[in-house]
């Protein structure tokens, strides 16, 4: 069959042509695209930009039941068809690669347990006063010029400095977190997940260096903090050595913050958009109610998620997704931005309801690899959502919405400016 297009089982004639993927135009609108796949190739082979075969499986039933198939190997050692190289950022420094989002039971389930215990729901809960604290000082930095750009002076800031504070990097290091972290993020292009080269090789390995340095330094005197607690797990019984404590502080950050970058921004970028949705939201906040922000932030992960694909599945064993047989050794993309708009299980699919109810959207995952930091991310939305409406109530976007510029990784979904105005 041919790399792309091969409509298996599907009817020969489409209605409409099969959409371009990948490209600028789909970075910035991939919705009518996924909305062609789920109805005329729901499980559909297609070749990266990068040249590998994958499937994209963008149906909400499939979907859930592919995240959690034990079939589906996250270690990318099982892919068949090339070196097993990916381009999954990280993948060729060997020493960050053991950690969760790239390993399968039993040694997933022991690290998960052992980050688990440091990285509690109660524990973030008690960070809530320290978000609240960063969101404030954040928007105090631009408030008094009634403009600013909402991705580099609040959305990017805020999850980077949460999560160092968090792991317990001394306030005088963050902002090389920060130079890093961008360096990470900056080189994205259409369907590619910025792969480890050049600059992003650099700022990984300095980020590495620098956490063993951390982890070292803690062993000698333990605090509160996150690092901290990882040791400490670690000394109970059951053992994390110091590059497991690495790549456990290596993917917090690295699955922490680019997400939550993009939750502010695309969710900001919604609400703009909204306006009526915007008002009730605002209204709720200023009365001083929880109940509609909390709802509102799943229904923006669902609407315009921060992850438009789940991160590599390998098929372990022959399997069937949907009808379609995936060979052993091939690439599974699970498509969370198609499966969370299909309207076999969300009304009104299209429609952005911050009051939506039936919610069990998949932007954090299924299964086992269930995104670990989802309290965390939550308490960062709702902080920075609920700060934005109340510091600023006349908001807007100061550009037309198409002529902003999209990322366009492959995994996440975000955009790289957001300019606004507002009275100052
Ligand atoms: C896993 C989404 C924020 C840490 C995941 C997965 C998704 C996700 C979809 C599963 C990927 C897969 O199965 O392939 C998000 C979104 C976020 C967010 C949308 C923000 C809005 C965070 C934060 C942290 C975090 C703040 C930590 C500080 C992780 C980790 C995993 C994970 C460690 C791997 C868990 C495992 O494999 O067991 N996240 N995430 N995430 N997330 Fe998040």
């Amino acid at each position: 069959p041919p790399a792309t297009g091969y409509l298996h089982g599907m009817p020969e004639t489409p209605e409409t042509s099969q959409p371009e993927l990948f490209t600028w135009e789909f970075a910035a609108d991939p919705y009518p695209a996924y909305a062609w796949l789920r109805e005329h190739s729901p499980v559909h082979r297609t070749t990266l930009p990068s040249g590998v075969d994958a499937w994209l499986v963008t149906r909400y039933a499939d979907a859930r039941q592919a995240l959690a198939d034990s079939r589906l190997s996250k270690n990318p050692t099982h892919h068949g068809r090339s070196s097993g190289r990916t381009g999954i950022p990280g993948e060729r420094q060997a020493d960050l690669m053991t950690h969760l989002l790239n390993i399968d039971p039993p040694d997933h389930t022991r690290l998960r347990r052992l980050v688990s215990k440091a990285f509690t729901p109660r524990g973030v809960a008690e960070f809530e006063p320290r978000v609240r604290q960063l969101t404030e000082r954040l928007i105090d930095g631009f408030a008094e010029r009634g403009s600013a750009d909402l991705i580099h002076e609040f959305a990017f800031p805020l999850p980077i400095y949460a999560i160092c504070d968090l792991l317990g990097v001394p306030p005088e290091d963050q902002d090389d977190f920060r130079d890093w972290a961008g360096m990470m993020i900056r080189h994205a292009k259409p369907g590619q997940s910025g792969g480890p080269r050049g600059g992003v090789a650099r700022a990984v390995k300095k980020m590495r260096a620098y956490l063993l340095e951390l982890i070292h330094r803690k062993r000698a005197d333990l605090g509160d903090d996150l690092i901290s607690g990882l040791i400490r797990a670690s000394d109970h019984g059951e053992h994390l050595t110091e590059n497991e404590a690495a790549a456990m502080a290596f993917i917090l950050l690295f699955a922490g913050f680019e997400t939550t970058v993009n939750l502010i921004g695309n969710g900001t970028f919604a609400l703009l958009r909204n306006p009526g949705q915007r008002e009730l939201l605002q209204a709720s906040v200023a009365r001083g109610e929880t109940g509609l922000l909390t709802t509102a932030v799943e229904e923006l992960l669902r609407y315009d998620g921060p992850v438009e694909l789940a991160t590599w599945r390998f098929a372990t064993h022959p399997l069937t997704i949907g009808g379609v047989d995936i060979p052993v050794g091939d690439p599974v993309l699970v498509v969370l931005a198609a499966a969370d708009r299909d309207p076999a299980r969300f009304a009104r699919e299209n429609t952005l309801d911050l009051a939506r109810k039936d919610n069990p959207h998949l932007g954090f995952g299924h299964g086992i690899h269930y995104c670990i930091g989802a309290p965390l991310a939550r308490l960062e939305g709702q902080a920075a959502l609920g700060a934005l409406l109340t510091r600023l109530p006349d908001l807007r976007l100061d550009a037309e919405p198409e002529d902003l510029r999209w990322r366009g990784g492959l995994i996440m979904r975000g955009l790289r400016e957001l300019p606004v105005a507002f009275t100052p």
